[in-house]
């Protein structure tokens, strides 16, 4: 059902590991880097922020995804029965499958609300080749998102439209084609952000802009944002919930998981960088708030589109893009639930795509409602922590800043602590004893230490 084994069928010319490295950056490249990135930055004040989250994806991101590649690689099936083979097989405690139906939970919260933020792109590429962006300013184009949120039923068509999308694509398995559509469509994206960074050179507030990615100020950091900047780093590489297991299956044993995962955390941190350089010189230029939230995208780049030469084609062409890797994303969501009702459950991969894909459809309806008829229901208001937030912001919150960091702990505990230490050995055949030694001390020590401390000091 998945990339690596049918890639290395049809394509003899590919090697696995680029198989696997455009599955996995397709999983991780995405609203993550292009949507949440910059907002979240935006609200956390900019450079000391972007240097925690840096920080995160260095220490704790990129061995975590070492050892969730490596569990997967050695479990060979879905995430919960990765675990309870693994767990089995080193006479562990079959509690660890947890990891695995925390990581379903996860999965089904953040399709729901990830596909209705898939929804605002999709309707963004009918305003860009509608020409809607042309001779805008600041106030239509706010007022074009502002709109868009108000309507609950134009959110829930196209929040529909994306899922019938993943649906589709689910259902008939993960294809070669699909590797090749991501083989040359990342390319693309990566060279419209290019333009876009282009672009924002050529206004004046580009020194400002960098300025704020860039020039920590680290009164502006809050424990709250170190907590973000964390969870973003799980959310951002698609980590701690199984999706990197559930790839790593069917990786073939001679491929390094070491440099297979800190390209894939490359590739990813530096669109998510080049995607903040865009974004923030035309914050400053436009006279916007850098801390506007989940709209930051919507409202800055149209202005863009609608100025520079060729906005209306390069506008359209990005928001098909980020449509693009946002299903790319989204598929790494619903495959691991699907692939366990048909190892499970017995259930064809039709059905199963038809029950958990309507299930998240029919959550992703409260994050829609969120945003305007319930945008004032607040359902754990009576804990201080969670006041004011919607059924959208603890969707996020829950999943991004709880469930993920938790299994990206456990997972690291795992391996550090429990499984056969000749097995990560041998997963991981690092000539080298001394790296390897040093990269368990950080999957012991450092990567547990971190996620606890900060989540210690926010219960705090
Ligand atoms: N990593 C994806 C993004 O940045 C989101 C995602 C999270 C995908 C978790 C799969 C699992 O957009
Ligand atoms: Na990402």
């Amino acid at each position: 059902s998945a990339a690596g084994d049918n890639t290395k069928k049809d394509h003899p010319l590919w090697s696995s590991r680029m198989a696997f490295i455009l599955a996995a950056s397709g999983s991780a490249v995405g609203l993550g880097n292009i949507w949440k990135f910059p907002y979240i930055t935006g609200e956390n004040g900019g450079g000391a922020f972007v240097l925690v989250y840096l920080l995160c994806i260095a220490l704790i991101g990129i061995p975590i995804m070492i050892a969730e590649v490596m569990i997967g690689r050695r479990g060979g099936s879905s995430p919960i029965n990765s675990m309870r083979q693994l767990a089995q097989r080193d006479g562990l405690s079959k509690r660890w499958i947890w990891i695995g139906g925390m990581g379903m939970l996860a999965s089904f919260l953040i399709l729901s609300f990830y596909s209705v933020i898939g929804g605002w792109a999709l309707s963004y590429v009918g305003n860009s080749a509608g020409g809607l962006f042309v001779g805008s300013d600041t106030e239509t184009i706010g007022a074009m998102f502002g709109n868009l949120l108000a309507d609950p039923y134009t959110l829930l068509l196209w929040h529909s439209v994306f899922m019938v999308l993943v649906i589709m694509i689910v259902a008939r398995g993960l294809s070669s084609g699909m590797e090749k559509a991501i083989n040359i469509l990342m390319p693309v994206l990566f060279a419209l952000l290019l333009v876009m960074v282009g672009y924002a050179m050529s206004t004046d507030n580009f020194a400002d802009g960098f300025k704020f990615l860039f020039q920590p100020d680290f009164s502006k950091l809050t424990t709250e944002g170190v907590l973000t900047a964390l969870g973003h780093a799980f959310f951002t590489l698609s980590l701690g919930m199984g999706v990197m297991m559930a790839y790593g299956s069917y990786l073939p044993k001679n491929v390094s998981i070491v440099k297979t995962a800190v390209t894939v955390s490359v590739v990813d941190t530096v669109v998510a960088l080049l995607a903040g350089l865009a974004i923030f010189p035309l914050v400053f230029a436009n006279g916007l708030e850098a801390g506007a939230g989940p709209g930051l995208i919507f409202q800055t780049l149209p202005l863009a589109f609608g100025q520079m030469s060729g906005g209306v084609l390069f506008g359209t062409l990005f928001f098909i893009l980020l449509v693009v890797a946002a299903v790319t994303s989204a598929i790494s969501l619903l495959e691991p639930v699907v692939e366990w009702f048909e190892e499970q459950k017995g259930i064809s991969r039709l059905t199963g795509t038809l029950i958990a894909g309507f299930c998240v459809w029919g959550l992703g309806i409260l994050t829609v409602l969120s945003l305007n008829l319930w945008s004032d229901v607040h359902p754990l208001s009576m804990f201080e922590r969670f006041a004011g937030k919607t059924f959208f912001d603890l969707f996020d919150y829950f999943t991004a800043n709880l469930i993920m960091p938790l299994g990206g702990l456990l997972i690291s505990l795992f391996v550090g602590w429990f499984m056969s230490k000749q097995a990560g050995e041998n997963e991981l055949s690092i000539g080298n004893k001394l790296a390897y030694k040093a990269f368990m001390f950080v999957l012991r020590f450092i990567t547990p230490a971190a996620v606890m401390v900060v989540f210690i000091y926010n219960l705090a």
